[in-house]
């Protein structure tokens, strides 16, 4: 497990090595908090060692974006978050590829022009136990132990992607421990509440999503004036004891609402904090990456992984307009109700780019946990979905990653991704045959294993 990532992290460190310095390192990662974090981590560690590079963040599907980087003149093309699923396209590419990958892979044994690392392949649990970043942080500290101090953005990734609930697990575990031992992250017990104000920090909680409070102006109203606090009071002036009223009343609304033990247990508890990187709350920077790259500003999301201050408060102003146009889409949402069949429940959102967060929060905050929920974005001539489950689904047989992928090659489209979390692109004439084959699957994969138990 660990030995063979070691092992292979070395092995890519030979490959970049054998490449003179004046080499430009093209690097491509998927655009969402984990990728963002893998990019700056490859990014800083190739300039640290005398390597220029050039990253893009790209999204799904990666069609378009991976045509793009085949016509440029690439020597080494290093892609992190991404790739396993696109081998394929990435082994017709010239030069040398490198492919740092945690989603499911397609094949083992690549061309003899791609390097694949991917989590699965190393004994470990692509949804659990290593992500982009993670795998990422690997390399660059084969490439120079004193690349530990990136820790914070390999914990940032896995966070982004969620890989903390239930526990820290795998190689995630130890690159954790890794920076909590050399006091490159700082461990405190703490709720997830940030903004200027208490009020803000509220009506800005996208996940958790409080049930009538967040983005609800009159429900804190209520709230405040129930526990007798001013409008604009900071969450830092609270004592003690308000500190705890306010967290009995919004774990309450949690359990109100049906959420899950293990997404109850992720509210408080355990968060790193990076002294070297703007002293920030490891979820909180996943957020702010987020925002980035979903809200169509992915440079800035890379350039704080870089360590730019000024980008880091630019992205702090610029999450407010993200999360708001989130929870324009929930609010509307929890009003208005989900389409429903037997295997899973779906709608239809505005922004591809915000499907899968949408979908993310509604499943764990707003739904009970019986079925997976898509997220569906008409866009041109293409269909964008989205699709996330819960940890009881997927223990009863769920793999969205795998139906995704099935439903997607039969219809002509892409598609694939994990078993709790997934998406697909296909053709728009072809919605209405892709919802009955995933109806299909999905009801076969649940039925199956609960009739077997
Ligand atoms: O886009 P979204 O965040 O919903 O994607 C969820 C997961 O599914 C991601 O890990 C993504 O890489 C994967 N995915 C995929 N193929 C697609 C769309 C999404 O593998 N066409
Ligand atoms: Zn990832």
């Amino acid at each position: 497990m660990a030995d063979d990532l070691l092992k292979l992290s070395k092995k890519a460190v030979d490959i970049i090595l054998s490449f003179p310095r004046s080499t430009r390192v093209r690097v491509i990662s998927h655009y969402d908090a984990d990728g963002i974090s893998a990019a700056g981590i490859i990014c800083k560690a190739l300039y640290r060692v005398g390597y220029d590079f050039h990253a893009s963040l790209m999204r799904n599907p990666f069609d378009k974006g991976l045509k793009r980087v085949m016509e440029e003149e690439n020597e080494l093309i290093i892609f992190s978050d991404m790739g396993s699923g696109q081998v394929d396209t990435i082994e017709k590419m010239k030069g040398q590829c490198i492919i740092v990958d945690h989603h499911q892979f397609i094949k083992k044994n690549t061309s003899r022009n791609v390097f694949q690392i991917n989590a699965n392949l190393c004994g470990f649990n692509g949804n659990y136990d290593a992500c982009g970043a993670t795998l990422a942080y690997s390399i660059a500290k084969c490439l120079d132990s004193s690349n530990i101090d990136l820790v914070p953005l390999a914990v940032a990734g896995a966070t982004g992607d969620k890989q903390y609930i239930g526990g820290w697990r795998g190689y995630n575990k130890t690159v954790v421990e890794e920076g909590l031992k050399n006091g490159l992250l700082e461990e405190r017990v703490d709720i997830k509440l940030y903004g200027e104000t208490l009020f803000d920090a509220l009506y800005y909680a996208v996940d958790p999503y409080y049930s009538g409070v967040s983005g609800n102006s009159e429900g804190i109203n209520r709230l405040f004036k129930k526990l007798g606090l001013k409008k604009n009071v900071r969450f830092e002036e609270l004592d003690e004891s308000m500190r705890k009223k306010l967290y009995s009343f919004l774990i309450l609304r949690l359990i109100k609402k049906g959420c899950e033990k293990d997404i109850l247990d992720t509210v408080i508890r355990s968060r790193y904090y990076a002294p070297g990187l703007f002293n920030c709350e490891m979820e909180r920077f996943a957020d702010l990456l987020d925002a980035c790259g979903k809200g169509g500003h992915r440079g800035l999301g890379l350039s704080m992984c870089l360590g730019d201050k000024r980008s880091f408060d630019e992205a702090v102003v610029l999450e407010k307009k993200y999360k708001q146009s989130i929870l324009d889409e929930v609010l509307k949402l929890e009003k208005k109700g989900f389409e429903e069949r037997e295997g899973f429940r779906y709608f239809y959102s505005r922004d591809s780019s915000l499907g899968g967060v949408i979908c993310g929060i509604a499943v764990n905050f707003i739904l009970d946990r019986e079925k997976p929920l898509l997220s569906l974005v008409r866009k041109d001539d293409e269909v964008h979905v989205s699709c996330r489950g819960n940890q009881y689904l997927v223990s009863r047989g769920l793999d969205l990653g795998g139906a995704m992928k099935i439903v997607a090659d039969r219809l002509g489209g892409f598609g694939g991704g994990h078993s709790i979390a997934a998406g697909a692109t296909i053709g728009l004439d072809k919605e209405k045959m892709f919802l009955d084959l995933v109806d299909e699957i999905v009801s076969k994969q649940l039925k199956k294993n609960i009739g077997g138990k």
